[in-house]
C-alpha cells in the first residue's frame, strides 16, 4: 500500500521540498509498523529541509514522529497493536553513555525520518507516549524535551531548591522550565519579547529578563540569587549568549552548551570557565531509557507540552517558515 511523504532532494531547500509517496514494508523480526499521526518541528529540522545541512541523498525529513502501532514482527514484546507510541532521536543509543557521533542514524537526517504517514523500522525507535496525550502533543517530546530533560535531570541532578536560567521561548526552553518547575526549581527565564515573558509567567517562571533590553542578562540573573549564581544554564544562543551563562552560573555551575541560535562558533571567555570551576557540558538530545524515565515523569505529574500551531503535513514549507519568523511560543507541529 502505498502511503503519503515528504521528500527533500539532494542539498536540501525549501524549492526541493516535493510530496510524494512511500511504500511501508511489513515488519520484520524485532520491528514494528506505526501510522504516524503528527511531527514537531526543530532547529535541527529546519537546517535540514531548508538546506543549511541538505541531505546528501533524497530524504523524508522529521526526527520527531508520534502514532499508533498497526503490526509487530516476531519477537516484539514491548508493543501491542494500537498501542500510541512516539519515536526516538538515537534508535540504536539505548542507554548508557553517548555511542553516537553527529547525525548519522537520526531520522530526518542520515536515514529516512517521520514525515509520512507509515513507517516500518526497529522498535527501539519508539518508545510509549505519555497516556493522556494527543499525537501532536506526543511529537513534541523527541527532540526538545528530551534535551531539557537530560540536560536537566541526567547530565545534572537538579534538586527542588536549584536555579535554573532558560533562555527564550523556544521548544527546549519552555520545556526545560517546566521539567524545573516540576523538580520545585526556581527559574530565571529570558525572552526578547515582554509578551512573551508574561507567557511564561503564567507558565511558572519566578523571574523574568528582557534579553534585548537587558544586555547584561547574565550578571542581572546573578544578582537575583544574591550574587551566589544560578546552578543550571540551558544554553541555547551559543557564541553571543554563552559570557553572559558563564557570569549567570555559580562557582561549580552546570552549563548545558545545547544550541547554536547566534552561531556556530565564536570567542568566549575560558578564564571565566576557570576560574567559576563551571562544568560546560556539550549534549545532543540523550538515549532511549531517559525518553522513557521522562515520559514517566510526565505521566505521574499530569504535565502537558506547549504547542503553539499545528500544519497540515502538506504545508511543512510554511510551518518552518513561520518557525523562521520568531513568532512562535514553544513547540509548532505538523498533523497528517
Ligand atoms: N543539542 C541538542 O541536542 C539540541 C536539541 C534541540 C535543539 N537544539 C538547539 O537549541 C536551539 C533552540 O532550539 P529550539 O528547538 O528550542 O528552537 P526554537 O523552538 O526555534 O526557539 C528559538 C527561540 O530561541 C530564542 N532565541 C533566539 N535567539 C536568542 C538569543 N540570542 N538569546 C536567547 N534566546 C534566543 C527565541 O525566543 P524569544 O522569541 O523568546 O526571544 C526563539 O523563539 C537551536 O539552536 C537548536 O539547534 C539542540
Amino acid at each position: 500500500m502505498t502511503n503519503k511523504a515528504i521528500i527533500v532532494n539532494t542539498g536540501g531547500g525549501y524549492d526541493k521540498v516535493t510530496v510524494s509517496t512511500h511504500i511501508a514494508a511489513e515488519p520484520k523480526s524485532g520491528e514494528i509498523t506505526v501510522r504516524l499521526h503528527a511531527n514537531s518541528l526543530n532547529y535541527h529540522d529546519f537546517a535540514v529541509v531548508s538546506g543549511m545541512w541538505g541531505p546528501t541523498e533524497p530524504r523524508i525529513p522529521m526526527a520527531d514522529g508520534a502514532g499508533v502501532v498497526t503490526a509487530v514482527g516476531d519477537g516484539v514484546t514491548e508493543f501491542a497493536v494500537g498501542d500510541h507510541v512516539v519515536s526516538t532521536f538515537f534508535p540504536t543509543w539505548v542507554s548508557g553513555e553517548p555511542l553516537v557521533e553527529g547525525f548519522a542514524t537520526t531520522p530526518g537526517d542520515g536515514v529516512d525520518g517521520y514525515a509520512r504517514e507509515v513507517v516500518t523500522t526497529t522498535a527501539t525507535g519508539f518508545t510509549h507516549a505519555p497516556k493522556t496525550w494527543s499525537h501532536v502533543e506526543s511529537s513534541t517530546l523527541t527532540t526538545a524535551a528530551l534535551t531539557a530533560w537530560r540536560a536537566l535531570m541526567s547530565d545534572d541532578a537538579l534538586k527542588p531548591g536549584d536555579t535554573v536560567l532558560v533562555q527564550g521561548t523556544g521548544g527546549v526552553s519552555i520545556f526545560a522550565l517546566q521539567f524545573a518547575k516540576m523538580a520545585g526549581a526556581t527559574v530565571i527565564a529570558t525572552s526578547s519579547s515582554d509578551e512573551k515573558l508574561e507567557k511564561l509567567k503564567a507558565l511558572g517562571a519566578d523571574h523574568l529578563i528582557n534579553y534585548r533590553k537587558v544586555l547584561n542578562w547574565g550578571e542581572v540573573a546573578r544578582e537575583i540569587t544574591h550574587n551566589r549564581g544560578v546552578d543550571h544554564v540551558i544554553e541555547v544562543g551559543g557564541p553571543t549568549t554563552l559570557n553572559q551563562s558563564m557570569l549567570a552560573a555559580r562557582v561549580g555551575g552546570h552549563i548545558s552548551v545545547i544550541g547554536i541560535l547566534t552561531g556556530l562558533s565564536g570567542d568566549f571567555s575560558i578564564v571565566t570557565a576557570l576560574i567559576k570551576q563551571l562544568r560546560l557540558q556539550g549534549l545532543i538530545v540523550g538515549n532511549r531509557t531517559q525518553q522513557q524515565d521522562m515520559i514517566k515523569a510526565i505521566d505521574a505529574n499530569k504535565m502537558r507540552p506547549i504547542v503553539d500551531k499545528v500544519f497540515p503535513l502538506e504545508n511543512i514549507v510554511e510551518a518552518f517558515r513561520y518557525q523562521e519568523s520568531n513568532q512562535h511560543f514553544g513547540k509548532i507541529c505538523l498533523e497528517m
